[in-house]
């Protein structure tokens, strides 16, 4: 993937960190938005745009001219019964998950469409979209848009820029720090997966890195479920 240009919204912690270290190990150029500048800022691969994806728009030129993959990071998890989440939370949940990724894909479309690389982009989703978990209706609602966006972009970027999506399960990063807040849960929470732990940064960053590569240019319109089987086994 040498010289590609990738743009990763939320690149500045947790998985989209861990994607943007992957793609720079590969000597691959990164522009990372997110609205806190981290350490990797000095990187010469990297470029930082410091923005709010929900609030702020970007600026025509902002862009790298050609992008060869764009990855949509942000997200949300709260969790509450049905009864005590309201209409803005499911308003929120939406805006951060989905609206931003539409709008970042908008801004990434016409460069997106000059790359001569397979180009892809890569949203994320959750478990919660496949399996039914209570307490999860606003974040799953908002996720199985993302999934609904991913089929329907990739059939209409067909075959130019292909569109996928990543359905993790409980991962450790700061996001889900409130889920992880102790080691028995941790503990209970690597016993409730099939493969017996919760996923890391990498494991979900190896798959986003691959989505964006040479490698998987005959994938296009697929969730993958990187969950420790979470989605679909019962063991
Ligand atoms: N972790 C899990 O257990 C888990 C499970 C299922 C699905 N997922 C999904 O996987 C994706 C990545 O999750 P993660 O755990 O890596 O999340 P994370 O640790 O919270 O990282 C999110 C990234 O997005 C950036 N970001 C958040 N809001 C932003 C905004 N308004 N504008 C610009 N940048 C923004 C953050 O940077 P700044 O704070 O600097 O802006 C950060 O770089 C999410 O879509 C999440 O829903 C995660």
């Amino acid at each position: 993937m040498d010289h590609k240009n990738i743009v990763v919204i939320g690149g500045s912690k947790g998985i989209g960190l861990a994607i943007v270290e992957q793609l720079v190990s590969q000597n691959i150029n990164v522009t990372v938005i997110s609205r806190n500048i981290n350490e990797m800022n000095t990187h010469p691969l990297i470029h930082y745009i410091q923005k709010d994806i929900t609030r702020d728009d970007l600026a025509p030129g902002e862009l790298p001219e050609i992008i060869d993959g764009l990855v949509y990071c942000p997200g949300s998890i709260v969790l509450k019964p049905f009864k005590s989440l309201s209409e803005e939370q499911f308003g929120e949940d939406f805006a951060i998950n989905c609206l931003g990724a539409v709008k970042s894909i908008k801004a990434a479309l016409n460069a997106l469409k000059k790359s001569e690389s397979n180009p892809g982009i890569v949203l994320f989703s959750t478990v919660a979209v496949t399996q039914g978990m209570a307490f999860h209706a606003s974040i799953a609602a908002a996720k199985g848009a993302v999934e609904g966006l991913t089929k329907s972009l990739a059939a209409e970027f067909a075959p130019t820029i292909r569109v996928n999506c990543i359905a993790p399960s409980l991962t450790n990063t700061s996001l889900a720090a409130k889920i992880l807040s102790s080691p028995e849960k941790v503990q209970a929470a690597e016993q409730r997966h099939p493969l017996k732990t919760i996923g890391n940064a990498n494991d979900l960053a190896s798959m986003a890195v691959f989505l964006l590569s040479d490698e998987s240019k005959w994938i296009s319109g697929q969730i993958m479920h990187v969950d420790g089987g979470m989605s679909t086994l019962r063991v």
